[in-house]
């Protein structure tokens, strides 16, 4: 097949990771015999920078033309200055909103070789396999604002359709894992929650009958994430829950470094990228984790290029290179040195 990847590196060691994704990429063109084209665009610091906007319109209309958009990492302390007008994190959410990117599919699976990189007792561990289902587009990140000297404001709003189409999303995935999905609100405080909560009871029932489903409030997830891992299959959860919570279960897998995403809509275009943040502290040092931006890739592979067979090999070369020792700084054992990010690739390559 042939298409066009929109390669966005965005900030700090958003470049360094998304050249190993995109070798990656190109690595399984060459082998399964496919024609991608990679187009680069600036978006976040980088972007405000050049262009003084954190989402510049030629990004937004390179990533519209794309069949799918990989992102690096936006953010940096060069640009945190609470008064300033712009900051990149507005470009990332822009663009998330404006290609309609309402659900975010965060895996949590650890690797067995990894279990000891975990601050969890491996025992723990051992089979979990969670997906959790963040909504993208609503919430309180995208709520009126208001900030004044004496006061400030975020509104939490979730219209239903929001809702809905995310909990039907996250329920249908559930169907082709273990057919158990949680829904994680804050029901016995918040309106939104309540409102997340009955829709969760109408849609489950009526047209995923054969999904099982239960409600935990957000502050006891955060316990059973850590003290019963393996009983999570799907989650479903609103904005900024599921920003802390992926957080959090990324320790599980031992690294923010190694957890990849996709942010999906209504058609086959996504934006993957990892998880993890710009990492200012090591940007240009090429020691940074390219994982969760290579399995960021594969999952590009699989849910707007629907290249399963692709996807599935990518991922088992990841698994293969981590088998074979190659682990970054953050994935290395304590006090010895990690290998450097094309090293990482590189072993990716050689297990493909
Ligand atoms: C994430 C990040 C972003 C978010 C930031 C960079 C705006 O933390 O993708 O998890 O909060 O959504
Ligand atoms: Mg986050």
């Amino acid at each position: 097949m042939q298409a066009l990847i929109a390669v966005l590196a965005g900030d700090g060691i958003g470049g360094e990771v998304t050249a190993e994704a995109v070798r990656a990429l190109e690595a399984v063109a060459a082998r399964f015999g496919h024609e991608l084209r990679f187009e680069a665009a600036l978006l976040g610091g980088a972007a405000i920078d050049a262009a003084g906007d954190a989402l510049p319109a030629a990004t937004l209309a390179l990533c519209r033309r794309a069949d799918a958009v990989l992102l690096g990492a936006v953010g940096g302390p060069k640009w945190s200055d609470p008064h300033a007008k712009v900051r990149p994190e507005q470009g990332l959410l822009q663009l998330r909103k404006a290609l309609g990117l309402f659900a975010n599919l965060r895996p949590v699976v650890p690797h067995p070789a990894l279990l000891d990189a975990s601050p969890i007792k491996a025992e723990l561990l051992r089979g979990v396999d969670i997906m959790v289902v963040r909504e993208l587009t609503g919430g309180i990140y995208f709520g009126e604002k208001r900030h004044s000297a004496e006061e400030a404001v975020d509104v939490c709003r979730y219209t239903l359709e929001e809702i809905e189409r995310v909990v039907r999303l996250a329920a249908g995935l559930a169907r082709t894992r273990r057919r158990k999905l949680t829904s994680i609100d804050k029901a016995n405080v918040l309106e939104t929650s309540r409102l997340w909560r009955s829709t969760v009871e109408r849609v489950l029932p009526s047209e995923f009958p054969d999904v099982n489903f239960e409600h935990m409030l957000v502050d006891a997830a955060a316990m059973h994430l850590l003290k019963r891992p393996r009983d999570f299959d799907v989650i479903v959860t609103e904005n900024m829950f599921g920003d802390i919570l992926t957080d959090e279960a990324s320790m599980l897998a031992g690294s923010l470094g190694i957890l990849p995403s996709a942010s999906l809509g209504a058609g086959a275009r996504g934006l993957f990228e990892p998880i993890h943040g710009s990492a200012p502290d090591i940007a240009g040092r090429g020691i940074a984790n390219p994982y969760a931006a290579i399995l960021s890739a594969a999952m590009l592979l699989r849910y707007s290029l629907k290249l399963h067979a692709e996807a599935d090999a990518l991922e088992a070369a990841v698994s293969r290179a981590v088998v074979s020792g190659a682990l970054p700084a953050d994935l290395a054992a304590p006090g010895t040195l990690g290998v450097t990010t094309r090293a990482a690739g590189d072993a990716v390559l050689t297990a493909l």
